[in-house]
């Protein structure tokens, strides 16, 4: 766990906000900053041995951050409505863009501390 905590202490240096939910073994994360440093960050997390199968899930320019205040949030899944079945079958890959923002927007007011 060290150097993915040292890794989410970089994230300010480089601008970068996002979240992280957890769920079992599936990470949803959502990461927002200055396109180079996203790029950077993601060749890190494919080269990162500790994920396997990792997805780009969506990649967009947007006018305002939805994490503005956090380094990375962290949110065990309680901001999520698939069932382990339907994560199973795919639901993760398989939701819309919105359902996706829906998702995160859900961990954004879950959240209490930072
Ligand atoms: C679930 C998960 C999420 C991660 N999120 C971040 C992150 O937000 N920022 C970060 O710098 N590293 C994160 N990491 C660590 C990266 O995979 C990588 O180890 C780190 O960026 C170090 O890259 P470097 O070798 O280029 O320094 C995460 C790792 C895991 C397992």
């Amino acid at each position: 766990m060290a150097p993915f905590i040292a890794g989410v202490l970089n994230n300010p240096q480089h601008g970068i906000t996002g979240a992280l939910i957890c769920r079992q073994d599936i990470y949803l994360q959502l990461l927002e900053g200055p396109a180079d440093a996203i790029g950077k960050l993601y060749e890190g997390i494919l080269a990162d041995n500790r994920h396997m199968d990792v997805t780009l899930l969506n990649r967009a320019e947007v006018d305002d951050r939805m994490f503005p205040d956090w380094a990375m949030l962290h949110d065990p899944a309680h901001s999520w409505h698939w069932s382990p079945d339907e994560v199973n079958a795919g639901a993760i890959g398989n939701a819309s863009v919105q359902e996706l923002q829906n998702v995160f927007r859900q961990a954004g007011t879950g959240a209490t501390t930072k």
